[in-house]
Formats: structure tokens, C-alpha cells, sequence
């Protein structure tokens, strides 16, 4: 894939960005207020914060799935304003299809994009293989597959999508230790190579720690602190330097206040 911007263009922006909900039972509810943000080109930018902290409402700004309330997100140097081409989302629930086989949910973008079905089958190999589903599972259905499989092919589909902008809300939550690793070391081999820009949310600092250019602290509703993560790849998540990230990181999150309203 080719990306022509440089490593400190600014890729994806949040500026002042707010989003306001209105439902019955709260009627004024900040889910991200004022929040600014720059993702850099070809850097993982990693956000943690506590659960309702506006994590994937600042995911579905950035995909256009959402209007940003005050503010704006600036993709490419144009205001979103609905989905854009080029963005590829991994939605924290996966968000395959369960009555599309394996393939055809991991070609879904080039069928939508109107690629020819050897192309696509093509395509959709050649992403399977990357995040290491052998070729039988291209037809299966979801509900076929491993938790841990099911999260591989939702990755396949957004790197079939060849997207060079990722937004990936908690890809890897809820798995084992061992597939969770294995998925981190995964992407990480697939950014080296394609180097997109990823926006990723995670609950796990560790994980932060091992993918992340800079994390991004969320208290409720904003962004409470930046920092910057200076480690080489493949990263230890045990070496002292990925232990004093995760460390400082930790204290800033105890820092972060709940809202009365919770
Ligand atoms: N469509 C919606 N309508 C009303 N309120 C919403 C909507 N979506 C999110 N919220 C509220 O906005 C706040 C932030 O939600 P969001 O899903 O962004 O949190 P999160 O940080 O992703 O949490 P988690 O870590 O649990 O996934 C929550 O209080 C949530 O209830
Ligand atoms: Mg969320």
C-alpha cells in the first residue's frame, strides 16, 4: 500500500471536537467534549481510558458514523462528514456478517467496490493468510469460528479493505492471553509492512504499551494526558522501559475523576 503523507503529517485531527446526546433518561450528556487530538501518519495512536469515557464515540466520529456536536474531525485535510473511503473500522462488537461466508465478509469492501469476484477471492486469500486463518475457513460462517478466529477475520477484512487509515475500537478484547499476543504481534508485522495510520482503543495498558507510538489518556468526555512511547519493535511487555510506560500510564488513569452523573 502506498501512503504519501510523512511520519509527522497529521493525518486524522480532532479539534475541539464534542458530541452531545439527548435521550430521555439524559438529556444533555457530553459523551467528548473539547476534545483535540492529532493522529500522525503511519503511527499507532492507542487511547485507554475507564469504560463511558467517550472511547467509541470518538471512534465513530472519526469513521463518519456520527456529527461531531461542537468542533470538527479533520481526515485528510477535509472535515468528516460522513463515512469516508480510505478508513477502515474494526467495531468493538467485530461486525461481521453472520449470513456472509469468512470470504465474503472479509471482501465485503471490494464487493461494495465493485471488484471482480476473482479479485476479491484473490484479495481475501491473500488477507486470511496473513493473520493466519488457513484457507479452509474462508467457507465458514461466523458463528463457525473461534472467538479468536472471528477477531483474526474481522482484522482480514480491514486489511483487505488495504485502507491506509484504521480505527480499531478494542479489536482484541475479551480474548485468552496467548491469541491476544499473537493478534498484537500480527498487527504490528502488518503495520511495519503497510504502515497505515491506526487509531486504536484498548482497555489493556500492557497492549497500549506494545503497539502504541503514543498513548493517549481519556478521563470522561477529554483527553487527560499524551505520551509518547520511544521502544522499538518486536516490544517486551516485561523489559523495564515497556514496565515504566505502563507504570506512568497507570498513574495517570488513577488520576482520572469519575463523573458525578455515573
Ligand atoms: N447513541 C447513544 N445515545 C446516547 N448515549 C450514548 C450513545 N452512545 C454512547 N452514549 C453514552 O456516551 C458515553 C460514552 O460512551 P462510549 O461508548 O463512547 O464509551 P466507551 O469509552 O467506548 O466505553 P467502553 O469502554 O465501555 O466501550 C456513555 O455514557 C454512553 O452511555
Ligand atoms: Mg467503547
Amino acid at each position: 500500500m502506498e501512503t504519501h503523507q510523512t511520519a509527522t503529517k497529521s493525518v486524522l485531527q480532532f479539534r475541539d471536537a464534542g458530541k452531545r446526546f439527548c435521550t430521555p433518561a439524559r438529556p444533555d450528556l457530553w459523551a467528548v467534549r473539547d476534545l483535540s487530538l492529532d493522529c500522525p501518519a503511519g503511527k499507532i495512536t492507542c487511547i485507554v481510558g475507564p469504560s463511558g469515557c467517550g472511547k467509541t464515540t470518538l471512534l465513530r466520529l472519526a469513521a463518519g458514523l456520527d456529527d461531531a456536536t461542537t468542533g470538527q474531525v479533520v481526515l485528510n485535510g477535509a472535515t468528516v462528514s460522513g463515512p469516508s473511503q480510505g478508513v477502515g473500522l474494526v467495531s468493538q462488537e467485530g461486525g461481521l456478517l453472520p449470513w456472509m461466508s469468512v470470504e465474503q465478509n472479509v471482501a465485503l469492501g471490494l464487493s461494495i467496490a465493485g471488484r471482480s469476484r476473482a479479485d476479491r477471492r484473490a484479495r481475501a486469500a491473500r488477507a486470511l493468510g496473513r493473520v493466519h486463518l488457513p484457507p479452509e475457513v474462508s467457507k465458514s460462517f461466523p458463528h463457525e469460528l473461534s472467538g479468536g478466529m472471528r477477531r483474526r477475520a474481522a482484522l482480514a477484512r480491514v486489511l483487505c479493505s488495504e485502507a491506509p487509515v484504521l480505527l480499531m475500537d478494542e479489536p482484541f478484547g475479551g480474548l485468552d492471553e496467548h491469541t491476544r499476543r499473537k493478534l498484537q504481534t500480527q498487527l504490528v508485522e502488518l503495520w511495519t509492512e503497510d504502515r497505515p495510520t491506526i487509531l486504536f482503543i484498548t482497555h489493556s495498558i500492557e497492549e497500549a504499551v506494545m503497539l502504541a507510538d503514543r498513548v493517549v489518556v481519556m478521563g470522561f468526555a477529554t483527553k487527560t494526558a499524551e505520551i509518547e512511547i520511544d521502544l522499538t519493535h518486536p516490544r517486551d511487555p516485561l523489559s523495564p522501559d515497556s514496565l515504566d510506560c505502563q507504570l506512568k500510564i497507570r498513574e495517570l488513569l488513577q488520576q482520572t475523576r469519575q463523573p458525578q452523573s455515573l
